[in-house]
């Protein structure tokens, strides 16, 4: 085959991809040229955790958002991959809720068995991607960021993995400019010690929100109020953290909040969410959404339909992750190896219609959990991609109902593996107690 395929991105959706393809030729497929480019000196997307905010050591806006004690807040059972279980990795079950270091170790493990590195080119930042009628080819510029050096190439198929949890969202309020205190968004969090002993605002109601708060008061802050938009996360919030409706002004170090209350912060934190981001996508070939289970313009939320050469894959909220960018990453493999027909322009539109129509009608987590299960099935259905949909959409209704029992205790239980369906082992310290997040430590090998 002599296509060449640029995949942007080597996190996880990019390494589910350079697996999809090596599996296939692993079983006899001619399978086109691969360069998957990767701005970050390694892969592993956000679970490849640095130190630094900001810029990074070449002056590119730093990919983690990542910070240290970060433990999977959803069960591992939830994000296996099909071809490759924990215990294949690990050598034996491990605990449900592992901590960063150990999810990246299992995602690079497949990585490396499946001997994709030859594939990427590491320090390499995408600039610009336009597509040309004319010779049916898209064009890709890159920096070398060691030699500072661009390039141009050509390339019959582009896919964007580059993710969207990089680029924060950061909303303003009246007097914050003068809040005598740090005031950070939850991209730039790396530490929860920095705030041991501190008042703490945080601003958002979702999951970081959720997290960030929980940690900071684990390790330590003297206490945390989270402020909500929309509605409350109203979970059973052990003591020392709180929820009112949103700040409405800052006075010195004073915040006034929407049902009249005040209370004084020594931080800030905004956990205000991200922002999809492909600067540099042409125009005509940028997605546009915010953070949705049904993406606008994409068909089987990954094709782009206005160009179907061109796929997009994780853009989606994200309940399922691992999985699903193998079952997304499986589907666009195979309509670029020619196993899929796409269907007509009609025909995908009202396809993407339906699936957006569902969307809008969900009611509550369980009804969105069963919505992206049915799109995972719905995917790995015209593959050969292959896992229990049925054992993760089950662990994912069992974590919701143990995080309403108790916020601070859902990471203490146990789920099946959809792989193997041995139960994980509980783990041997219980999440509030565990402060050190080592690979050594959670796998107790010290
Ligand atoms: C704080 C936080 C915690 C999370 N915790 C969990 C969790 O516990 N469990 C879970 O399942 N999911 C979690 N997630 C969700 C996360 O989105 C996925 O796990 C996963 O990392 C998404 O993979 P991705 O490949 O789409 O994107 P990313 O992991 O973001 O990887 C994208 C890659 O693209 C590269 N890139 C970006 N721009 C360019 C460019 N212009 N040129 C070249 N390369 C580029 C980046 O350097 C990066 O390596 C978390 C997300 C956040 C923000
Ligand atoms: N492993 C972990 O423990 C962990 C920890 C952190 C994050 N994560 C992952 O990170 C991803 C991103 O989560 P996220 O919580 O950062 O983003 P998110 O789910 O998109 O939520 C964004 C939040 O910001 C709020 N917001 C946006 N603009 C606002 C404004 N102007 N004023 C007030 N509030 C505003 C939103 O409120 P509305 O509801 O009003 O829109 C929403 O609550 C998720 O996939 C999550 O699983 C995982």
């Amino acid at each position: 085959m002599n296509k060449r395929v640029a995949i942007i991105g080597a996190g996880p959706c990019g390494l589910s991809q350079l697996r999809a393809f090596q599996q296939a030729q692993a079983k006899g497929a001619d399978i086109p040229e691969l360069v998957c480019f990767e701005r970050q000196s390694d892969w592993g997307g956000l679970w490849h955790y640095t130190w630094r905010t900001g810029l990074d050591e070449h002056g590119e806006p730093v990919h983690c958002s990542m910070y240290r004690y970060l433990w999977t807040n959803g069960p591992k059972e939830c994000l296996e991959f099909g071809d490759y279980s924990f215990e294949e990795h690990f050598g034996k079950p491990i605990p449900s809720f592992p901590p960063y270091a150990v999810l990246n170790n299992y995602i690079l493990g497949r990585a490396e068995k499946s001997d994709v590195r030859k594939y990427v080119r590491f320090n390499t930042a995408v600039r610009d991607i336009r597509y040309s009628e004319a010779t049916g080819k898209f064009t890709v510029r890159s920096t070398d960021l060691n030699e500072q050096a661009d390039q141009e190439e050509e390339f019959d198929h582009v896919i964007v993995a580059i993710g969207h949890f990089s680029v924060p969202n950061v909303p303003s309020f009246p007097g914050i400019d003068r809040f005598p205190g740090r005031v950070l968004h939850a991209h730039d969090f790396r530490d929860a010690l920095e705030f041991k002993g501190k008042r703490l605002l945080i601003v958002g109601a979702s999951y970081s929100a959720e997290d960030i708060a929980l940690q900071n008061l684990k390790y330590g802050a003297a206490s945390v109020t989270c402020t909500y938009r929309t509605g409350a996360m109203g979970f059973k919030w052990p003591e020392g953290i709180e929820e009112l409706p949103l700040v409405t002004k800052f006075e010195g170090s004073t915040a006034h909040f929407g049902d009249g209350s005040t209370r004084e912060f020594d931080a800030v934190i905004l956990c205000t969410g991200y922002k999809h981001h492909f600067p540099f996508m042409e125009e005509s070939l940028r997605l546009r959404t915010h953070n949705r289970l049904w993406p606008p313009g994409l068909y089987k939320g990954v094709v782009w339909m206005d160009n179907t050469k061109l796929s997009y894959l994780g853009m989606q909220d994200q309940y399922y992750t691992f999985s699903m960018f193998d079952a997304q990453a499986w589907y666009v493999r195979d309509v670029i190896l020619g196993r899929i027909a796409l269907p007509s322009r009609e025909e995908m539109d009202k396809d993407a219609a339906g699936w957006q129509a569902r969307e809008e009608a969900l009611a509550d987590p369980i009804q969105d959990i069963d919505y992206q299960t049915a799109y995972c099935k719905d995917l790995s259905a015209a593959t050969d991609y292959d896992i229990d949909w049925d054992v993760q959409s089950d662990n994912f209704k069992h974590w919701e109902h143990h995080k309403e029992e108790d916020i601070a205790t859902y990471r203490d239980h146990s789920h099946p593996s959809p792989v193997t369906g041995v139960q994980a082992p509980v783990h041997h310290t219980k999440w509030w107690a565990a402060l050190d997040d080592t690979l050594e430590t959670f796998m107790d090998t010290r």
